[in-house]
């Protein structure tokens, strides 16, 4: 299918998913908790239970739904540039989501200052980061996070040293909702996806080396153009 194609129905998929979806959807969570209030003094525990569960679902598909949309957004290139301060960005990401207890991550920076919006930046960074941390089979583990310059690109890098990703998921990892954790309810399958999009409507290109060492380990790669593109996203 055409590019030009695919986008036109994702948009014309999420303005239908924000629209037609949301609102069912808040009304069942507004049913359940009516009928959790009229259950009264003593409700059967298995009842009480039922209705959680159903709350549980709905907030899962409104988070969906919430992904979806910003998913869809992505398309739209952020234009302003600002000077980004590698370290700081980093600092950013872990100060809203830390580290477990047991993980470190190492920052090294050897690049020339960057000019680029910071929002898509750093959504690609937090992703890449959370993964490594989420899909980590084991209680510690070492992140490194890396910036270099690579000719017209500054390449960032966001290695692990977890479980590795078979060869024959590697192309997969990166479609949408094709997540193996999606089954375990453990993520959407959604990050890589968006954060491809981001590095692609800007210029960029993302690759994964896998396994690194003892049959372990992933580096996702990340050139970004150290000029940014003029977009013609219309
Ligand atoms: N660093 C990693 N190490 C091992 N497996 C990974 C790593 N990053 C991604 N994966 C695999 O690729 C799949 C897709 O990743 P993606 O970020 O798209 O989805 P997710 O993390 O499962 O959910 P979401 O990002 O939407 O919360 C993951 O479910 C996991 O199986
Ligand atoms: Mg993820």
């Amino acid at each position: 299918m055409e590019l030009k194609q695919a986008n036109e129905n994702l948009r014309e998929f999420t303005r239908v998913a924000s629209h037609d979806l949301k609102s069912p959807l808040r009304g069942i969570a507004d049913l359940v908790e009516w009928v959790r209030e009229d259950l009264g003094e003593n409700p059967k525990p298995a009842v009480v239970r039922n209705l959680e569960r159903i709350a549980e679902r709905v907030a899962g598909l409104e988070r969906l739904i919430a992904d979806l949309l910003r998913y869809a957004r992505s398309e739209q290139v952020d234009a302003e540039c600002v000077l980004i301060d590698f370290p700081a960005l980093v600092r950013d990401i872990l100060r809203v989501d830390p580290l477990p207890g047991g993980f470190s991550l190492d920052v090294s920076v050897d690049a020339e200052p960057l000019s680029a919006p910071w929002t898509p930046i750093e959504t690609v960074l937090r992703n890449l980061i959370a993964n490594a941390v989420k899909h980590h089979d084991l209680a510690s583990g070492r992140i490194a996070v890396d910036f270099r310059d690579d000719g017209w690109y500054c390449l960032m890098s966001v290695t692990d040293d977890g479980p590795g990703i078979p060869e024959h998921a590697k192309e997969r990892v990166f479609r949408l909702f094709r997540s193996p954790g999606a089954a375990k309810r453990t993520g959407l399958g959604l990050g890589l996806a968006l954060t491809k999009r981001l590095v692609e409507i800007h210029g960029g290109r993302m690759e994964l080396v896998s396994p690194l060492l003892d049959q372990r380990g992933s580096s996702f790669r990340v050139w970004w153009p150290r000029t940014p593109r003029r977009t013609n996203n219309g």
